[in-house]
Parts: structure tokens; C-alpha cells; sequence
């Protein structure tokens, strides 16, 4: 596990660009310390929210740049509702106004808009924006901008071996034909196709802790944590935890 630092100046841009040594697919990231970011400022939680939308826009344009497969952000989980209804509804709010104005750059950089979490208590517009920007983006062919939006990971698990159960139940399926492959296309990720492990975990905030975030597909990845505030975040501090991905070795168990 690695403790991300401040030292986004020293890192060697030159050395991650066009090259796809050890590069990961799939970047997931929690974003943490929108709250006590605006707090240090003064302001409203809600400001640091605005922060953290406007640090979205600069990390998926240099995961993009990077040639990164997938990046996943954890943007609202099913445990996010017990904030107050304010915050809530601000949150529930964002979306609409980050695929106004980012959509014509998502195009322009070929990045393609995904969801992934349950729809329920979702309100209408904000469903409503995030499909409208997910059929605009369809056809692309670059980066998967993939959203974890009400999602929690147990509850992911618990649908997928409900459905699983129901198709034996139905003798669509017997329990000797699940396996890591069937049980995997009965997760929210299946819709992101082939890179559903996640190969990089970021935190931003100095927090440690996985939060109940796409608790499958992290069971081989590498953590990076940084210390920054997610409003602080930006493209060089990606940079840094990809270049620290570079120098790791995975070995999945084996020597
Ligand atoms: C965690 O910070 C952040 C969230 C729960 C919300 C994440 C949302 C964004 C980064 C905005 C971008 C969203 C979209 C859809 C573009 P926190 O509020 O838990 O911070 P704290 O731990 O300091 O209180």
C-alpha cells in the first residue's frame, strides 16, 4: 500500500506518456474530502462538491489522455443517503449539470458514458440526464467514463446471486455451471465488458478504507492513497499513482 504525497511537481510526465508498460485498464477512484475541503475554506459543504465536479473533469481528461481503459468513480453509494436531504438533493443534482456541460468534450475525446448502481430513489432528471448522456456517447471508442451512482457493493453481490439462484430455481441453470466467469456477468460491471477487475484503487483524503466499493473486482488490485482532498486532485496526481501502478508487481498469489 502506498501513501500518496504532495509531490506533484516532481513527477516525470515524459515517463508515462505513449507508454503502455504496466499501464492499468481499469482505475477506480474514491473521491473523498469534498466535506472537509470546503470546511478549510469556510464554505458550504456543497462548495466542496462543486470543487470535486470540477476535479472529475480534470482527472477523466488525463486518464484519457493516458490511454486508460476504464475509469470508475465512486460519486454517490447506497450508504450516501443517510446525509441530510440537502446534500442529498445537491448531490442527486450534480450529474445534470457535469453532462450539460461536459458532454461536447466527452465527444470531442471519444470517451464513452456509463452507469453503473440502482436506479430506485434515483430522482427522474437526474436519471434522465445521465441516460441522455449515455446514448450520446454510445458510439464511442476510447475511455469508459463509468459512474458508481447509488451503488454499494454487497447489495451488487447480494443481486447477483439472487438472479443466479432464480435462473437454478428455473432450471435455466444448474449450481455446478457458476463459476468467477457467470457470476461476473451478473454484476453491475459486466457493463463496462472486459475490464471489470479493477486493476488501480485510488482514495484521495488519507482515508484507508474500501467503503463497500466494488468489492468483487478490487479483490487483486493495487491501492494508492493520497493524501489530497478530492477537490485538490488533479491530472499529475493520476500521473503519480500510475507511475507508483508501474513499479508494482503483481503476482495474483503466485511467486
Ligand atoms: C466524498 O466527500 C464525496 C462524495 C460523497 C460525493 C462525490 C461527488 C463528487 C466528487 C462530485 C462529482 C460528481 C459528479 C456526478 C460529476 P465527502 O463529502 O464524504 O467529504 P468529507 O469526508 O470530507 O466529508
Amino acid at each position: 500500500m502506498t501513501l500518496g504525497g504532495h509531490g506533484v511537481e516532481s513527477t516525470p510526465n515524459n515517463m508515462l506518456e505513449q507508454d503502455n508498460i504496466n499501464k492499468p485498464s481499469h482505475v477506480a477512484i474514491i473521491m473523498d474530502g469534498n466535506g472537509r475541503w470546503a470546511e478549510q475554506q469556510g464554505q458550504p459543504r456543497k462548495v466542496g462538491h462543486e470543487e470535486g465536479m470540477e476535479a472529475v473533469r480534470r482527472v477523466t481528461r488525463r486518464a484519457s489522455e493516458r490511454g486508460i481503459d476504464v475509469l470508475t468513480l465512486y460519486a454517490f453509494s447506497t450508504e450516501n443517503w443517510k446525509r441530510p436531504p440537502q446534500e442529498v438533493h445537491f448531490l442527486m443534482q450534480l450529474p445534470i449539470r457535469f453532462f450539460d456541460t461536459f458532454v461536447p468534450e466527452l465527444q470531442e475525446k471519444n470517451v464513452k458514458v456509463n452507469m453503473i448502481g440502482f436506479e430506485d430513489k434515483v430522482p427522474t432528471s437526474t436519471k434522465k440526464a445521465i441516460s441522455k448522456a449515455m446514448e450520446q456517447t454510445k458510439d464511442n471508442t476510447g475511455m469508459i467514463l463509468n459512474f458508481a451512482f447509488n451503488y454499494g457493493g454487497r447489495a451488487e453481490i447480494l443481486e447477483a446471486t439472487k438472479e443466479l439462484c432464480k435462473k437454478v430455481a428455473s432450471n435455466e441453470l444448474s449450481v455446478d455451471d457458476i463459476d468467477e466467469r457467470l457470476f461476473e456477468e451478473h454484476l453491475m460491471t459486466h457493463s463496462i465488458g472486459d475490464y471489470q477487475d479493477v486493476d488501480l484503487l485510488i482514495r484521495s483524503s488519507g482515508e484507508q478504507r474500501l467503503s463497500n466499493f466494488l468489492l468483487w473486482q478490487n479483490a487483486y488490485s493495487e491501492f494508492y492513497f493520497s493524501e489530497l482532498l478530492w477537490p485538490e486532485f488533479n491530472g499529475d496526481v493520476l500521473d503519480e499513482a500510475l507511475l507508483s501502478y508501474k513499479n508494482r508487481q503483481r503476482r495474483y498469489g503466485a511467486l
